[in-house]
């Protein structure tokens, strides 16, 4: 299973070197064999030796160059870093990127091989207007993205779940990530209000690969509880 923390614009970067040393402790003592991946902020990225994966949330698709608050290839190669978050919803709607923009930030770090967790979801007034608009919405999501790169993982994550400690049932979670399987077989996670109350739960449904997690993941604690219940699961 995949079990990954979007750390946001949170923590400082002493916070987040002993989050990623509590983390890295706990999968060593307690035989967490799972692929875990934390991003943290893009000021407290860093080289980080160990078994879990520090990837960024944001870069520009640029190896370097004139563009006033992004960082490109260059300041991710420093600290060896080599996994990307690529269209998560803050970003498409606070930030405004579009898809043609998304697309172009996923072929760059695609070349380069990095691996990519590309999110997808969509906001409660799209899901409102039904199941055949809700995934017409998603499928567009998809435009420009190669689905079948080898190093891809894909979450779902419905805009109106995240951070509001509202989620779907678990029984439209499942039906979702079966149909958004049939467009790509990449392992394919859910993200949005995931806490340590529902992660169990939701990692054992059978088109769930694994989880991101936001505002939970930020207490290392419970991110490391997330991780056990996976290892637990082992699928
Ligand atoms: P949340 O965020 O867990 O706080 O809902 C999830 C995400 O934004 O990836």
């Amino acid at each position: 299973m995949i079990i990954a923390a979007n750390l946001k614009t949170n923590l400082t970067r002493e916070k987040t070197l002993h989050y990623l040393q509590e983390v890295e402790h706990f999968l060593e003592q307690n035989g967490v064999s799972q692929e875990v991946l934390v991003f943290p902020a893009i000021s407290n990225l860093n080289s980080h030796k160990g078994q879990l994966v520090v990837g960024t949330q944001n870069a520009y698709p640029a190896i370097n160059g004139a563009f006033t608050g992004e960082i490109g290839y260059e300041q991710l190669e420093e600290f060896g870093i080599k996994t990307i978050l690529i269209g998560h919803s803050e970003r498409r709607h606070i930030l405004g990127e579009t898809q043609e923009l998304l697309a172009l930030k996923f072929n760059f770090y695609k070349n380069l091989g990095f691996k990519i967790v590309y999110c997808v979801g969509e906001p409660l007034s799209v899901r409102e207007l039904g199941h055949e608009k809700m995934m017409e919405y998603i499928s567009a999501q998809y435009e420009g993205i190669d689905t079948s790169y080898e190093n891809l993982i894909i979450a779902y994550e419905p805009v109106w779940a995240i951070g509001t400690g509202l989620t779907p049932t678990l029984e439209e979670i499942d039906s979702i990530h079966k149909e958004l399987k049939v467009k790509s077989s990449a392992p394919l996670l859910y993200g949005g209000s995931v806490k340590v109350t529902n992660a169990k739960e939701v990692m054992a449904l059978e088109n769930v690969d694994g989880i991101l997690v936001g505002s939970a993941a930020l207490y290392a604690e419970h991110f490391c509880t997330m991780c056990m219940y996976a290892q637990e699961l082992d699928k």
